[in-house]
C-alpha cells in the first residue's frame, strides 16, 4: 500500500459517520499496517480510518512512552460496551488538527469489543490514555473531533486558524 497521508480540518470526509467492515481480511489488515506506519510517522498514538480518507471502522492505537516497548493495537468495528461514570480531563490533539490541543473530559474507564487483526472478537478493558485514545478514536467513526467538546467559542478559534492554514498552503 502505498504512503497514506492524514487527512486535515476543513475536509467534509472527517464529519461522516464510517460503515463498519464485514470481516478483517487482507484488505483491512493492510489499511491497518499502512495507517499504524502514518500515525508512527506522524508521532501520533492513535489514527481512524476516515482520517486517512477511508470510511471504515478501523483504528488504530500505540500509547506507550518512548522508553516503553511498543504496542500496536489494531481494533476493527470497536465499540464500547461500558463507560466508568468518574470522568477525567485530559488534554488532547488530533493529526487531523494539527498542533491544536483542548482540555476534553471523558470517562475514566471503558470496555471496548472489537475485531482484532485476526477478524478474533477481542474484549478489553482499559483506562488512562489509552481509554482516552479508543473514546477519540471511536469519535471519529461519527465523525466527531475532539473540538466538539469545547466551547463554541474555542471551537471556532481553532477551525477557523485551521481553514486558513489550509488555505494558504493551497494558495503556495
Ligand atoms: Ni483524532
Amino acid at each position: 500500500m502505498s504512503r497514506l497521508s492524514v487527512l486535515v480540518v476543513p475536509d467534509s470526509r472527517l464529519k461522516r459517520h464510517a460503515e463498519p467492515v464485514a470481516r478483517v481480511d487482507d484488505g483491512v489488515r493492510r489499511l491497518m499496517d499502512g495507517m499504524l506506519e502514518a500515525m508512527h510517522e506522524a508521532k501520533g498514538i492513535g489514527l481512524a480510518a476516515p482520517q486517512v480518507g477511508v470510511l471504515k471502522r478501523v483504528i488504530v492505537a500505540d500509547v506507550s512512552r518512548p522508553d516503553e516497548e511498543p504496542r500496536d493495537y489494531r481494533m476493527a468495528n470497536p465499540e464500547i460496551l461500558w463507560r466508568s461514570e468518574d470522568e477525567v480531563s485530559g488534554e488532547e490533539g488530533c493529526l487531523s488538527l494539527p498542533e491544536q490541543y483542548g482540555d476534553v473530559t471523558r470517562p475514566a474507564r471503558i470496555k471496548v469489543r472489537y475485531l482484532d487483526h485476526q477478524n478474533e472478537i477481542r474484549e478489553m478493558e482499559a483506562d488512562g490514555l489509552l481509554a482516552r485514545c479508543i473514546q477519540h478514536e471511536a469519535d471519529h467513526l461519527e465523525g466527531v473531533l475532539f473540538v466538539d467538546y469545547l466551547s463554541l467559542l474555542k471551537r471556532n478559534i481553532i477551525l477557523r486558524k485551521l481553514a486558513k492554514a489550509k488555505k494558504q498552503t493551497a494558495a503556495v
